[in-house]
């Protein structure tokens, strides 16, 4: 039995296999998933189908519950996350994991340079380019060949165990390929996050009104270290490795070698690697990294040069913390200095409330930024920023402006320190404290509250009211119009007229686009609903399982907590959310006002695009990739990233790639966006 180079999806029916024939058949399974997994997400070049893969995969976890003495750790069905644990275990390295030391100047990378050259006999050096990933480091450990543990880097000596977590990444190998391995091996690493999917995380926690991550750094090390291992599975997480702790065994005489090793072992290594031998090629491959930076699908902050000699290594040795043989060039930081016009207080959709400076208006590479969040009183503090000071701005991981530090200015008067008011300065409300963040507990009864849960509720992503601005919203709250969403269904043409900036045409627009949508998708209805931890793909996660809003309603955290991509934490506030009067209330007027939400089609388990395969090449008008990806995914489809003689359709945009060609080749159905979104209006009975 071999799946790699023969994958039969061709099973014998598992009630007559015996334990031993279970068992070599898991092993192979297990063997050949792990190579189809390395050729596709380490290798970029998959051979077979995704249909095969998941008839493997399926075949694999079928025979796993039937002999459940079979299972193991280092099964690729454990990718998609373990049971959540209540606190990480400590885990020793099998060597320090050093940092590096880090310059900015040119020249004292040439000193560095010279200061190898001086301790090495040799004439030429070679020195190995990596680019500085923004990331987490970890160590991952194999033993003959199969995962054993993975773990942050901690202190530098002892870590954190994460290898539930890690395991979710599928660009981390479970077995190592090739026969030549170690009995024992630990490499290191850097796991990060792709910037699409650090931009989407964040649009998710702004719409959940939690604070966006800085950086994908942060966002990688916050979640890499979370308790539940399901709500890493899914995060688009990426590895690349670039050096040995420890080696058993095997000897490698330098550093290139090492990494052609990693390559062919299936640890992922960096494409923009590469040799310099002379201080000009690397202040080159410096220059070449800095131009494409913008252009590469994650975030890096530098360049690292290596020596690739190990024996000059040896020599070179290690002071205090950081090797000799190593250097970080970081890249120049995207910073300005600006002055702090005021601080505001700004109350979120939950009621957070997030002090904003306001600034002089300052250009951070190509951006105009006039506010920038300090996070919450500590952070102000911490930072000691006030009214009037200068003060340096970042525009960190290139989305969210950020206040990193206020400016000395030698005999200036300072104003007095920020204290978060002790009433919300919108309602009056006494302001609570929960953690870093203070609150307005006032709820819908707080102005901005709601006025920011009516714009939640009308965005494009939920009901789609075109025309509910955050001024017409606003304006509704104020004068007391709308006290609740259900009330926007009460307004008449008049009552629209009678607002700031509408007449005769444009409020009877607003009014038929209000009364327009009566029978919501269910995952954008909720969405709208605002429930804390219910972004945009939760909503259709929950709604594709539940199928209607009454199952989800009467669902239980038990329930919930079913779905593997629900954790804790959502099921608890989905269950809080529809227990409280105040949700049934609005519900009951919603229903009253005619809105019927739509049951996601597909009853009796069976869903809309089940076993349809979709590959999108080109971009698309009115989705991107990932959107349109998730909206097959939640009606029962797969997305797929090659074609395949398994591919049901491929979507062409604008620009379409080689893929095209690919679909004519193996025959596939090729359609048009307007096609594609006939083809799931159709499953999606609102008709959009
Ligand atoms: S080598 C002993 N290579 O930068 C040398 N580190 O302090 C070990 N990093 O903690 C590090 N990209 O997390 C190395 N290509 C690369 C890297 C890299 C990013 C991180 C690593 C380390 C930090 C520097």
């Amino acid at each position: 039995m071999d799946f790699k180079k023969n994958p039969t999806t061709d099973f014998k029916e598992t009630g007559k296999l015996d334990k031993e024939e279970a068992e070599k058949e898991i092993e192979a399974l297990r063997e050949g998933i792990e190579y189809h997994n390395y050729l596709y997400y380490v290798k970029n070049q998959p051979v077979i189908s995704d249909a095969t893969y998941d008839r493997l995969f399926r075949r694999l976890q079928e025979l796993e519950e039937a002999f459940p003495q079979l299972q193991s750790p280092d099964s690729p069905t454990r990718r998609v996350g373990a049971e959540p644990v209540s606190k990480l275990k400590k885990v020793s390295h099998a060597a320090p994991m050093l940092s590096l030391n880090a310059v900015l100047e040119e020249k004292e990378v040439s000193n560095w340079v010279d200061f190898v050259k001086k301790n090495s006999n040799s004439p030429e050096i070679i020195f190995v380019l990596e680019p500085k990933f923004d990331g987490t480091s970890v160590e991952i450990a194999y033993e003959n060949g199969l995962f054993k543990y993975g773990a942050t880097r901690g202190d530098g000596g002892t870590g954190e165990d994460i290898s539930e977590n890690l395991k979710t990444i599928h660009s981390i190998p479970l077995r190592l390929q090739m026969d030549s391995i170690p009995g024992s091996l630990a490499v290191r690493g850097e796991v990060f996050m792709l910037r699409k999917g650090f931009q989407e995380l964040n649009k998710e926690r702004v719409q959940n009104d939690e604070e966006p991550f800085a950086n994908p750094r942060n966002a990688t090390a916050g979640i890499i270290r979370q308790l539940d291992s399901k709500m890493v599975a899914g995060r688009p997480l990426d590895v690349r490795f670039y050096d040995v702790l420890s080696i058993g065994g095997q000897e490698l005489a330098s550093h290139w070698e090492m990494l052609e090793q990693f390559s062919r072992w299936g640890l992922k290594i960096d494409p923009h690697n590469m040799k310099a031998s002379s201080f000009e090629n690397v202040k080159k491959g410096y220059q070449n990294l800095l131009n494409r930076r913008e252009d590469l699908e994650y975030e890096i902050d530098g360049l690292v040069v290596k020596v690739d000699d190990l024996e000059l290594r040896e020599k070179l040795g290690t002071r205090q913390r950081s090797p000799r043989w190593a250097i970080a060039w970081k890249f120049p930081p995207k910073e300005e200095i600006s002055r702090i016009e005021d601080i505001v207080v700004q109350v979120g959709r939950t009621g957070k409330l997030t002090p904003v400076a306001l600034l002089q208006p300052v250009d951070v590479g190509g951006v105009t930024i006039s506010r920038a969040t300090l996070h919450n009183e500590d952070e102000v503090h911490r930072k000691d920023v006030r009214v009037g000071d200068s003060v340096r701005i970042a525009r960190a991981g290139d989305v969210i402006p950020e206040v990193v530090e206020h400016i000395e200015e030698r005999g200036r008067r300072r104003s007095k320190e920020f204290n978060m008011p002790k009433k919300c300065p919108a309602c009056g409300s006494d302001v609570v404290r929960e953690g870093a963040y203070h609150f307005c507990p006032a709820g819908l009864s707080c102005p901005p509250q709601l006025t920011r849960r009516i714009v939640h509720y009308a965005s494009r992503e939920a009901m789609d009211i075109a025309g509910l601005s955050e001024k017409t919203a606003k304006q509704l709250v104020d004068k007391g119009m709308v006290k609740n969403v259900a009330d926007l269904y009460q307004l008449s043409v008049d009552d629209i007229r009678g607002l700031e900036g509408f007449a005769q045409k444009s409020a009877t627009q607003l009014h038929d686009a209000i009364q327009a949508n009566k029978n919501p998708r269910l995952d954008r209805f909720l969405y709208g609903l605002g429930i804390r931890h219910v972004g945009e793909h939760m909503a259709l996660v929950l709604a594709g399982n539940f199928l209607s809003l009454d199952a989800i309603r009467r669902a239980d955290r038990k329930e919930l907590e079913i779905i593997p991509e629900v954790g804790p934490e959502v099921a608890a506030s989905v269950e809080e959310f529809f227990g409280q009067e105040k949700t049934r209330k609005v519900l009951r007027r919603l229903l009253n006002a005619g809105i019927k939400v739509q049951d996601t089609p597909g009853k009796k388990g069976e869903m809309p695009l089940e076993g349809k395969t979709f590959v999108f090449t080109g971009s698309l008008d009115k989705y991107t990739r990932s959107e349109a990806e998730k909206t097959v995914e939640s009606l029962g489809g797969r997305a797929s990233s090659s074609v395949s003689g398994n591919t049901d359709y491929v979507v062409a945009g604008e620009g379409p790639g080689s893929k095209l060609d690919e679909a004519k080749k193996h025959g596939v159905k090729i359609i048009k966006e307007t096609d594609f979104e006939k083809l799931i209006s159709q499953k999606q009975p609102d008709g959009e």
